[in-house]
């Protein structure tokens, strides 16, 4: 069991935090999950605050006595810029000031691959190389990630940004072959991220180690996470699922979202946060 006492999981009724809430159980001494929407019952070990990442009160109130954070909540797609920066760009400053102010120790946060969605896909990327986001949604985890590195480099409170592609429960597509992160990947590489010691500020790939994955390995060492998934067993499934090979959205990394005409969820629903869905 980790030697944090109290660790806190914003979003934890979303898709990633159901699968570390249902992971990391019994890792820590105590888990506090967080979402505005509805989180059933508390398990042994768990505790539940229901709090809105817009609302600055209601964060402080789910950081009380919290040692480490894993930030997942937002709008888990592309969306109007107002929403984007209402949700995902104010909310995680929200928990990031919160945290500083309980005098939290470190913050792992669910970044994305759209920070770097223009590269071509016969690139291989690295946390070091220039971002190319490729929505506002990608904007949004930039500034999340800059966040975490003034919060670091100002107040010592540790960030570790990493770049989720996919997280599914298995790759559905072509595309999934490079980007997919399985769940007991993503319970693994988050654990490790709140817990591996010597870590000030890291920005990593989140991903399982797929052969043909388009983004680096840089920093997974100093965390000590080893993938135990490769999307490569799915190949001869989902190989012939993709695209127009000559399309823009099938050249680059981010798919879909490199497409000028996608809004993702704009206009689709009055409250996408409740909803939000990558497709
Ligand atoms: N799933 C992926 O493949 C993927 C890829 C890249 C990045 N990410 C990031 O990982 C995180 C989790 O993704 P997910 O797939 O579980 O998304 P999800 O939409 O299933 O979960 C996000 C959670 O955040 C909560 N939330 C939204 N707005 C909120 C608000 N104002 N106050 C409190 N809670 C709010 C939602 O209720 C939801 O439970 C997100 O930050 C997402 O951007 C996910």
């Amino acid at each position: 069991m980790s030697a944090l006492q109290r660790l806190l999981i914003t979003g934890a009724a979303g898709e990633v935090g159901s699968a570390l809430r249902e992971g990391l159980r019994g890792r820590f001494p105590v888990i506090r999950l967080t979402d505005h929407r509805d989180l059933g019952e508390a398990q042994e070990g768990e505790e539940i605050v229901r709090a809105d990442l817009t609302e600055m009160a209601e964060v402080r109130a789910a950081m009380e006595g919290v040692d480490a954070v894993i930030h997942l909540g937002g709008i888990a797609n592309e969306h109007t810029y107002e929403q984007i920066r209402r949700v995902n760009m104010d909310g995680t400053y929200h928990v990031l000031e919160a945290a500083r102010q309980a005098g939290v120790r470190r913050v792992a946060f669910a970044s994305s691959i759209h920070t770097v969605g223009f590269y071509p896909r016969s690139e291989k990327v690295s946390p070091d190389m220039p971002v190319r986001p490729d929505t506002s949604y990608g904007v949004s985890k930039v500034f999340g990630e800059a966040l975490g590195r003034m919060y670091w480099e100002r107040y010592g409170l540790a960030f570790v940004g990493v770049r989720i592609c996919s997280f599914q429960p298995r790759p559905k597509d072509a595309r999934h072959l490079s980007t997919w992160l399985s769940p007991r990947d993503a319970v693994q590489l988050f654990e490790k991220a709140v817990t591996a010691p010597g870590v000030g500020f890291l920005i990593v790939a989140g991903i399982s180690g797929n052969t043909r994955r388009w983004m680096t390995e840089d920093g997974w060492e100093v965390l000590g996470y080893v993938p135990q998934d490769n999307a490569e067993a799915y190949a001869a499934e989902v190989e012939h699922i993709h695209g127009d090979p000559q399309s823009l959205t099938e050249q680059r990394q981010g798919g879909i979202f490199v497409d000028p005409e996608y809004t993702g969820l704009a206009g689709k629903e009055q409250d996408s946060a409740l909803v939000a869905r990558r497709p």
